[in-house]
């Protein structure tokens, strides 16, 4: 994550208390090589104990404003798949599901043996 947050675009949500800023989320992407119409979300986090207060949704509707004035339509991400019994994944699906994001493709055994990769599209 380090290397890419040296290259990657992005943007961050800063809570603001008097003087003092607090970066409490943050996302990242990338156009995708060989596609001038698709980009990537790279990463995307909110600090936990800012959660469920729609700054998630703004990160992204962020990149998807940025995809519209570039002339992109159609934005990509991945993470593990349904397959996957891991609790925290499950909310990041129902997450990118509820902003508009639809299930493109899942590539199996992807992050290993029975880890399988959701490839979601959100078309804009
Ligand atoms: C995924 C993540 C970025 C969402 O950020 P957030 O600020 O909490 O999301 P929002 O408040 O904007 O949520 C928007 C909608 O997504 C859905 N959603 C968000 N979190 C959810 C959860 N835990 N369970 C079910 N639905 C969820 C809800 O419909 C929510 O709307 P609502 O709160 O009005 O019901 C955040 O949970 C996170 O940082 N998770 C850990 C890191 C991660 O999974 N990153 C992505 C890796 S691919």
């Amino acid at each position: 994550m380090a290397a890419d947050l040296r290259t990657h675009h992005g943007f961050v949500a800063v809570r603001r208390t008097g003087a003092e800023e607090q970066v409490v989320g943050f996302v990242t992407w990338l156009p995708r090589v060989g596609d001038v119409n698709l980009v990537e979300l790279t990463w995307l986090g909110v600090t936990p104990q800012f959660q469920r207060r729609g700054l998630g949704r703004r990160l992204v509707e962020a990149v998807a404003d940025r995809c519209g004035q570039i002339g992109v339509s159609v934005m990509e991400v991945t993470t593990l798949a349904d397959s996957v019994d891991y609790a925290p994944y499950a909310r990041t699906r129902a997450f990118y599901r509820t902003l508009g994001f639809r299930d493109w493709r899942v590539d199996a055994d992807f992050y290993g043996p029975g880890d399988d990769r959701l490839v979601l599209r959100k078309y804009l």
